[in-house]
């Protein structure tokens, strides 16, 4: 653990609070849950009764054969809806076409380049999903692929990336989907710890104008491993690629030779549905499980709920993230397309070619749930407000966030400029390993007040504890803990039972330990405080600091490097490296870049570090440990303050901070 501070008084003081618009009923046409009292009832229900709670959830659902129990516990491990069966992707297409809405929209995509005649969209409705999926799904039998099989899913965000997602769900593959901008060395890396054998991607990615090679990653990375035997290719950007005969096929041959009925294979509830890795305290990216049929209830109702999204109401949801994190799986696809919503998708970057791009979106397709992160909304800040003003953002009912705390600053512009004071904000504390959402308003009931998450969700029991899991009183900063299970928490990290035991269910007894650091305020509202890990969420993007470090020192000049977070006007927090050099090298401008390009080259551009400084030495304790508190009061040009007496060198410190600037 990070030697953080959990006893600190949180500085924040925020005394706005917002009952939900007067008129959020009307223009919604209704809400799933009206009001303070009806939320607070219901909470105390399910936290009474889980089984009950969720159990009657998953009747909404469709099954092929109902569970025998809904919840069989013996921490650390859960298993939900135990003996049912259930297939992801019936529920999220099948269902939606035997009800009569096969001609509705399931995903409307928008791709990033603008030509003459205005950018370029498709529409797919549940009745295309349901053939496209099962064309691909027919193709990826046809290689072989079959329950249980990990399938490695490395594309941009075009339609064929959910088709891809939704025919693995259909015949029981479960898929790994990675970033597209993570590097070979990252794919590698990936595709070794799941033993996936078969890898989706695209010829390139449109991303601010230019091309992204994703298949001459894909190519370096299969250099890098040796278990990859087929690789299937969307030709996106029509970019130069290579072919390689045998192991390479291209998307539009696969699909064309197969079949567009395809059954829906029977899954156990507790089946794998996918792995996706994300960063934790140590160097190697952890692959966290998630099964099937807990995970859809959890996601179909956290996405009717939060967002208070209602089938017939006209309603047009769009999530900005990229399906390559949790954000995308769950409320992109999963939870959204189970309450049959149309999802838009959208390629590109948000100012392209110009900062309007997304209000142009929102205008256009008349959005009227709109769900982004922090890092985007103060971008759009510094853009400035004329470019949102130019739209009619009218259609907008709720507004949402995600990823990292959001600074009431950005908060009231939201709020303001893109809410026109009309649209709740919902601010959603969860994680890859949550699932879903834990913690959120929901729209027409919670009184929100800028910067803080408010109150779990229903069947949560958070709590913000001490190290012996007592519950801290008001305004005390304690660990964040869930303190009984619920049905899409992660089922374990891809083959490390210990390191999930270690992570999630040691530091308090009994309970799932989140990471971060919270307190509740008088009113019970949770206000996060940060990671208490050696995580940092850069852009609301999760990087371990080790990872970076160990990315560091692959190279030659490098012998050591610590790696700390650091405020960043835009980015939440930036990336900060101090780096000791071996001889050989000289500390300048042009080793800066290298260095940065090197990380890039090795993790992805995501983590290149903002600032880079050399220095002859680390301050360390006594015992050797790096003192990256320290270090983060030099990154943050703040005076180094606290407990210093396990500090075996004062005059690097002192150096460092003399240094600034
Ligand atoms: C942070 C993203 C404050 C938190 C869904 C968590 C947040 C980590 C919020 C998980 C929020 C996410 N307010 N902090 N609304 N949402 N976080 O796994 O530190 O990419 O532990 O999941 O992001 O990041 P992950």
């Amino acid at each position: 653990m990070a030697d953080s501070d959990i006893n600190i008084k949180s500085v924040l003081q925020e005394d706005r609070i917002f009952d939900p618009p007067a008129e959020f009923m009307n223009r919604s046409g209704g809400a799933w849950i009206e009001t303070m009292e009806q939320y607070s009832t219901l909470h105390a229900q399910s936290i009474a009764d889980p089984e009950h709670f969720w159990g009657a959830v998953a009747e909404e659902l469709h099954w092929f054969k109902r569970w025998d129990t809904v919840l069989e516990w013996d921490c650390p491990d859960a298993r939900w809806f135990a003996g049912g069966r259930i297939n992801a992707c019936y529920n999220c297409v099948d269902r939606h076409v035997e009800n009569g809405f096969e001609d509705q929209p399931a995903i409307i995509w928008e791709g990033e380049p603008v030509g003459d005649k205005g950018p370029e969209t498709r529409t797919l409705t549940y009745g295309d999903m349901q053939r496209e999926v099962s064309r691909c799904a027919n193709g990826l039998k046809a290689m072989g692929v079959g329950r249980g099989d990990i399938v490695t899913i490395y594309m941009g965000m075009v339609p064929e990336l959910t088709i891809a997602v939704l025919a693995c769900a259909r015949i029981g593959a479960p898929h790994s989907v990675i970033f597209g901008g993570f590097s070979a060395q990252s794919i590698a890396d990936r595709v070794t710890d799941a033993g996936s054998k078969v890898i989706i991607t695209c010829d390139g990615a449109w991303r601010r104008g230019s091309v992204v090679p994703l298949k001459a990653n894909v190519d370096e990375a299969i250099g890098l491993t040796d278990i990859v035997e087929r690789v299937v290719v969307v030709q996106r950007c029509e970019n130069a690629i290579t072919m390689l005969a045998g192991r390479d096929h291209w998307w539009h041959d696969v699909v064309e030779e197969a079949s567009d009925e395809c059954p829906c294979e029977e899954m156990d509830s507790e089946d794998m549905l996918f792995l996706l890795y994300t960063s934790g305290s140590t160097g190697k990216p952890k692959g966290i499980v998630h099964t099937t049929g807990g995970y859809l209830v959890h996601t179909f109702l956290t996405s009717r709920y939060t967002f208070n999204l209602r089938h017939h109401e006209d309603h047009v949801y769009w999530c900005t993230a990229d399906v390559g994190w949790i954000t995308g799986h769950s409320y992109i696809i999963y939870g959204v397309m189970q309450n049959g919503i149309p999802s838009i998708m959208y390629e590109g970057a948000p100012n392209y070619p110009a900062p309007n791009r997304f209000w142009d979106i929102v205008e256009r397709h008349k959005v009227t749930h709109f769900y982004t992160a922090p890092t985007a909304i103060r971008a759009f800040m510094k853009w400035g407000e004329s470019h949102p003003r130019q739209h009619d953002l009218s259609t907008l009912q709720v507004l949402g966030t995600v990823g990292e705390p959001i600074n009431p600053e950005a908060w009231m512009w939201y709020h303001r400029v893109i809410g026109h004071e009309q649209c709740p904000i919902v601010d959603t504390w969860w994680q890859t390993e949550t699932g879903g959402h834990m913690i959120t308003p929901l729209p027409a009931a919670t009184p929100t007040v800028p910067g803080s998450c408010t109150l779990p969700f229903l069947g949560i029991d958070a709590a913000v504890v001490d190290e012996h899991g007592v519950e801290q009183p008001a305004n005390t900063g304690g660990l964040l803990v869930v303190r009984k299970p619920w049905p899409s928490m992660l089922r374990g990290i891809h083959g490390d039972r210990q390191r999930y035991i270690d992570t999630y269910f040691s530091r308090v007894d009994g309970m799932y330990f989140a990471g971060d650091s919270a307190r509740r305020d008088e009113r019970g509202y949770f206000w996060i405080m940060g990671r208490m890990d050696d995580v940092i969420n850069v852009s609301g993007h999760r990087l371990g600091t080790m990872e970076v470090e160990s990315a560091l020192v692959s190279h030659d000049a490098v012998v050591e490097a610590a790696v700390v977070g650091m405020p960043h006007e835009i980015k939440g927090t930036g990336i900060a490296a101090f780096c000791t050099l071996s001889t050989d090298w000289k500390p300048d401008d042009e080793l800066i870049e290298t260095l940065r390009a090197h990380v890039a080259s090795e993790i992805g551009a995501i983590a290149k570090p903002d600032m880079i400084r050399f220095t002859d030495a680390l301050p360390k304790t006594r015992s050797g440990k790096i003192m990256r508190r320290l270090l983060r009061d030099v990154a943050a040009g703040r005076e180094a303050v606290g407990d210093m007496t396990t500090l075996e060198d004062f005059s690097v410190l002192a150096k460092l901070q003399s240094d600034e600037g």
